[in-house]
């Protein structure tokens, strides 16, 4: 396969679950973001994680020393040089994406393979402004990183067979479960959660059902392990309406479009957990749903 050197570029919540994962399976991960406070954070998250699973028994002090080495920090992209495959994690933005990757076909080695942690994002538009093409793709991870089984690779237009077929490997080596998707916004698994949350605010503003009652019924009903209005309060309501629109533009406005009501929330500043109101009201302090 020839990886051993991973680059993160971003270091928020994605970058960091990405750079633990990479480096517990072993991988040398170098992370990166606009600036040190930022990756020493990551860095700090890391190991309280990493300390939590040494509590619990669940690793070896000794283990969780070699995986912090393997993490080095910079804020300098001209360090990803040596990386065999650069994983992408800043912000959900097509302009920032697109600069950072004609930027990172210009440092990194002829061989390496650039892709992107986009959730809604077209690949083939992010990798468009490389030399490379037939080295970017999408590398889907979802939240928590370190705990998710499932990474969706997704194929852009010019995405080659063999780029699929390491990263395919990668991913296996991680000890999760690769799916390949053609390059659709949304990839498979948040086009379908996309779709049942407006689904849910839609019930929620017909008064069909009560927050709870429609989170309640989703988690009981359906196994879900949290309701649809809460995990919106999670992501962001600002962030949910953002993917909702994005998925609209390309796939169908009647399916995907966000409903008012929730532009409204936005307006009001009702961004969910982060705001201390969203659907639900929350302590600041604790994040305890009131
Ligand atoms: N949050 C999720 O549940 C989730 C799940 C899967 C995929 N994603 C995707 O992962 C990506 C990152 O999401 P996140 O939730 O980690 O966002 P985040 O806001 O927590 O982190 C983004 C990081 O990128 C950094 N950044 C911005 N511009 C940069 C630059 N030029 N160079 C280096 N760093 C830069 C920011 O400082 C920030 O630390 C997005 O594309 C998002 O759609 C998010």
């Amino acid at each position: 396969m020839g990886i051993e050197r991973i680059g993160v570029l971003g270091s928020g919540l994605m970058g960091s679950g990405i750079a633990h994962t990479v480096a517990q399976a072993g991988y040398q991960v170098l992370l990166a973001d606009v600036d040190e406070s930022i990756v020493n954070k990551a860095v700090s998250g890391i190991t309280r994680r990493l300390k939590s699973q040494v509590e619990k028994g669940k690793l070896a002090i000794e283990e969780q020393e070699a995986i912090l080495h393997r993490i080095n920090t910079t804020t300098s992209m001209e360090e990803f040089a040596s990386a065999d495959l650069v994983i992408e994690a800043v912000v959900e933005d097509v302009v920032v994406k697109r600069k950072m990757f004609g930027e990172l076909d210009r440092i990194c080695k002829p061989a390496a393979l650039l892709v992107s942690n986009t959730s809604t994002l077209s690949p083939t538009e992010i990798g468009a402004p490389t030399k490379r093409v037939g080295q970017t793709a999408g590398l889907h991870f979802f939240n928590p990183a370190p705990v998710m089984k499932l990474v969706e690779v997704i194929r852009g237009l010019g995405t080659a067979d063999e780029t699929v077929a390491t990263l395919k490997e990668f991913v296996v080596s991680l000890g999760k479960a690769p799916v390949v998707v053609y390059d659709s916004p949304g990839g498979i698994v948040s086009r379908i959660q996309i779709a049942a949350r407006n689904e849910a605010v839609r019930m929620f503003v017909e008064g069909v059902a009560s927050a709870e009652d429609i989170d309640t019924a989703m988690k009981l009903g359906a196994g879900w392990p949290m309701g649809p209005l809460a995990l919106i309060d999670l992501i962001g309501v600002d962030l949910h309406v953002t993917n909702s629109d994005s998925l609209a533009q390309e796939l169908g406005a009647e399916r995907f479009r966000p409903h008012t009501y929730m532009r409204k929330m936005v307006r009001a500043g009702y961004f969910g957990q982060k705001a201390g109101r969203g659907f639900y009201s929350y302590d600041q302090v604790s994040d305890r749903k009131k």
